[in-house]
């Protein structure tokens, strides 16, 4: 039996379906039943009528599927496959900005642990950022723990007033303004299209910038036949297999995450075999971090 057969065959006999996130590789990709951005697989995880959910993505993806399915088991191939940035705000701080601050909301960025989701107001994902922000009653906004998805919203939206947290997400932070420069002049016609976990700088170059199903699907949408891709590198198979008449070339050599890439086939495999990589979460921090993430898909419809 091929390795592809076998998780088929775990799939069926655990009730399990798999999630994959755009940046996961090729081949997990290929075999999973729901792939996509940060907020179309939160929302795909709300529906979901299989008793077990294999994550195919980095850690706050499945204790994010786990605070919205209690009832079920959520399991990560890789457990420790982490978001560095997921971890880069503290809860003191969040504190000590609701004591500065009269009318603040404290909005998370999805890509954050459970600890900093239960101590905000709402959640937001690239895709719903925008929208959601906008339509806060709050003067005050502290936008955490990406700074640059941050500075991205706040440049848009000049009747808030935003306080920033210093995290960042080191893949888009490495992307700098020189390579989309130098990819433009090898590609003079090629559209430039960004996420906004990059840097205002590199922001300035885009001809569109969204989450990683916007990408997609603007460079699916669009006449143009070459675009520069500013994001993890994982949204190439997508695009490649949508566009098969289209070239796509990366800003840089530097977009790979490394966390994303731990999550393999032979994984996918043994965790459903084994029952290993289990997400769990406290009772205490799944009620309040459920608060922020409904939140957030009642704002973003
Ligand atoms: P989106 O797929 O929501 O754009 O998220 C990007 C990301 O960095 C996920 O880790
Ligand atoms: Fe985190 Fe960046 Fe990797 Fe996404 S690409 S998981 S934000 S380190």
């Amino acid at each position: 039996m091929t390795l592809v057969e076998e998780i088929e065959q775990l799939k069926k006999e655990r009730n399990a379906v798999v999630l994959a996130h755009y940046y996961v590789n090729d081949e997990v990709q290929a075999i999973a039943d729901y792939v996509g951005d940060s907020y179309y697989l939160a929302k795909v995880a709300v529906d979901l009528k299989e008793s077990t959910i294999v994550f195919a993505g980095v850690n706050f993806m499945g204790e994010s599927a786990k605070i919205l399915n209690p009832d079920k088991t959520v399991l990560l191939p890789d457990a420790k496959a982490d978001c560095p940035m997921a971890h880069m705000a503290e809860v003191e701080r969040i504190e000590q900005v609701r004591k500065e601050y009269d009318d603040v909301a404290v909005v998370c960025y999805i890509n954050s642990t459970a600890e900093l989701k239960m101590h905000s107001d709402v959640c937001v994902t690239s895709a719903n950022a925008m929208k959601i922000v906008k339509a806060l009653p709050n003067k005050n906004i502290f936008f955490i723990p990406d700074e640059n998805l941050g500075r991205y919203i706040a440049s848009k939206l000049p009747e808030k007033n935003f306080i920033f947290n210093d995290g960042y997400c080191h893949v888009h932070k490495a992307v700098t303004a020189d390579m989309i420069k130098r990819a433009k002049e090898s590609h003079p016609d090629a559209e430039v299209l960004i996420h906004p976990e990059c840097t205002l700088e590199v922001l300035e170059l885009a001809d569109y910038i969204g989450s990683t199903s916007g990408i997609i699907d603007y460079a699916t949408k669009s006449d143009k036949k070459e675009f520069i891709i500013s994001t993890e590198l994982g949204v190439l198979y997508q695009l490649k297999k949508n566009n098969p008449d289209k070239q796509f070339f990366a800003a840089g050599s530097v977009q790979i995450c490394p966390n994303m890439k731990k999550v393999t086939l032979e994984k996918v495999r043994d965790c459903l075999r084994d029952n290993t990589g289990v997400v769990e979460v406290s009772d205490e921090k799944r009620e309040k971090s459920l608060v922020p993430l409904k939140r957030m898909l009642e704002l973003a419809k």
